[in-house]
């Protein structure tokens, strides 16, 4: 399961003249190019230690994410703001108002430009043929994702068995126990689909038998195919596994141990 360690280093690109502020995370793996924070005229980064002192919650397992280690650039390599304010604009206004709800704070959770500013891949997965319908505003984001929590995967891990849980709400029919289970799915949905979009129907990664070859070996002779103790040569040419009319219950079968209804 990929859960890459967070070793994020913050390089800054200048403010010019109140003009686009370009963010770029460069770490080991990962550049990324990011437009700023939401604007709210007239407010200053007051940074992440005085959004705690009254949201304390949020804040308090929020220090350990990967999203509490982004740092809002100021002038030279003064750090002006940090964490909260790269979602939630900056927060001087709302502070001195005492707070309060819509008191010039954005609340991202009705929008998911919010997140799109900065996850540009992840946008163009929602904008496949195939998606979950975020951009058409019939779910959200924070259904699979909590931007506060120790983990940012719902409901509190990215581990496998929780992974399944956030999916599990909606698709209880796949996600449900099974008396012959597919072992597959112990390793996560995300093993056949990907959960933001596509360009293979219901989200597969792959349209054809490679995706289940990946974990079946192949032990083939010349002309001949065989998965597990059976040829399968004929049976590979009718049409998918899972559509050919043999592993129809692919997310696991009441009444057989073939993955058959
Ligand atoms: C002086 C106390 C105080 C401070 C400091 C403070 N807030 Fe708030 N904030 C509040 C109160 C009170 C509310 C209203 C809560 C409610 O009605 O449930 C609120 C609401 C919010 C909301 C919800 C807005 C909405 O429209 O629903 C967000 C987001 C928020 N604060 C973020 C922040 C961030 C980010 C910081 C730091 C930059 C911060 N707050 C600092 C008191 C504060
Ligand atoms: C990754 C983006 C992101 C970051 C960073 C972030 N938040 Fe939020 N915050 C959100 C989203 C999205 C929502 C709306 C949640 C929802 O609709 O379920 C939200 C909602 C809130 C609310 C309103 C909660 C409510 O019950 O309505 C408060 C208060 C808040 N955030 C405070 C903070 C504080 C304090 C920090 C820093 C410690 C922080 N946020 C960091 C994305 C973020
Ligand atoms: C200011 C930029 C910024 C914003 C806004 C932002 N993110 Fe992120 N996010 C990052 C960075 C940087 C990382 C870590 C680097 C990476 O994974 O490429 C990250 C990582 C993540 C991860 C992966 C965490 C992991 O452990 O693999 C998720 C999920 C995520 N963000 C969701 C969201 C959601 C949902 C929102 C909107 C509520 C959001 N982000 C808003 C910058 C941002
Ligand atoms: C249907 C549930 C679901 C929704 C909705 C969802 N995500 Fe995710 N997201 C996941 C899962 C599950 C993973 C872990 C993927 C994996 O392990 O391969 C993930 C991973 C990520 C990552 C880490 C990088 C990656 O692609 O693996 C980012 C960033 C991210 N999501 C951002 C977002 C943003 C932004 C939104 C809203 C626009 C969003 N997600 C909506 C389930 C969801
Ligand atoms: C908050 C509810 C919700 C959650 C959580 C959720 N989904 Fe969905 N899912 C939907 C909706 C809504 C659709 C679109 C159905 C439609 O358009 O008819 C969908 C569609 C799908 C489809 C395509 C179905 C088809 O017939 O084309 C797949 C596959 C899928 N989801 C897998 C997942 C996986 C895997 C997860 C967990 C990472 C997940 N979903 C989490 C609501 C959810
Ligand atoms: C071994 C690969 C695999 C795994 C793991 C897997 N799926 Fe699927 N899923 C498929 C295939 C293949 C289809 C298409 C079935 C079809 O078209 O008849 C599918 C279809 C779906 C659909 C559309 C409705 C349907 O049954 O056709 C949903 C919803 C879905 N999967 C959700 C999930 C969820 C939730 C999980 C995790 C609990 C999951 N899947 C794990 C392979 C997988
Ligand atoms: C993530 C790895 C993985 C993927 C992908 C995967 N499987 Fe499996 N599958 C397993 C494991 C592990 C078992 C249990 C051990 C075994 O029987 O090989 C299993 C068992 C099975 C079985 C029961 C074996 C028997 O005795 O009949 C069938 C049928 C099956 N898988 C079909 C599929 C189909 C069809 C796909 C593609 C839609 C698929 N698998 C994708 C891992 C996977």
């Amino acid at each position: 399961m990929k859960h890459p360690k967070f070793k994020a280093t913050v390089i800054i690109a200048g403010l010019v003249f109140g003009a686009a502020v370009i963010v770029i995370i460069s770490c080991s793996t990962v550049e990324r190019v990011m437009v700023p924070p939401p604007l709210i005229k007239g407010a200053e980064y007051v940074g992440m230690e005085t959004c705690a002192l009254c949201h304390e919650k949020p804040a308090k397992d929020f220090k350990h994410t990967g999203h509490a280690r982004i740092q809002i650039p100021g002038e030279g390599l003064r750090v002006e703001g940090q964490g909260c304010e790269a979602c939630h604009g900056a927060g001087s206004l709302h502070v001195e108002a005492g707070g309060g709800r819509s008191t010039f704070i954005v609340d991202p959770g009705r929008d998911p430009e919010a997140c799109f500013q900065c996850h540009l891949e992840t946008k163009a997965l929602f904008r496949l043929q195939y998606n979950h319908p975020v951009i058409e505003g019939r779910m959200s984001c924070m259904d699979c994702h909590d931007p506060h929590g120790q983990d940012i995967f719902r409901p509190k891990g990215m581990f496998v068995a929780r992974q399944n849980e956030t999916c599990l709400q909606c698709h209880r029919e796949q996600a449900r126990p099974h008396v012959f289970e597919h072992e597959a799915l112990r390793e996560g949905c995300t093993m056949c689909h990907n959960p933001h979009g596509s360009i293979n129907e219901k989200l597969l990664l792959e349209r054809d038998n490679n995706l289940c070859l990946k974990c079946h070996a192949q032990l083939a002779a010349p002309g001949t195919v065989t998965i597990g103790d059976f040829s399968h040569t004929a049976r590979v040419m009718q049409g998918t596994c899972w559509s050919a009319g043999c592993h129809t219950a692919v997310h696991g079968s009441d009444i057989n141990a073939h993955l058959r209804y």
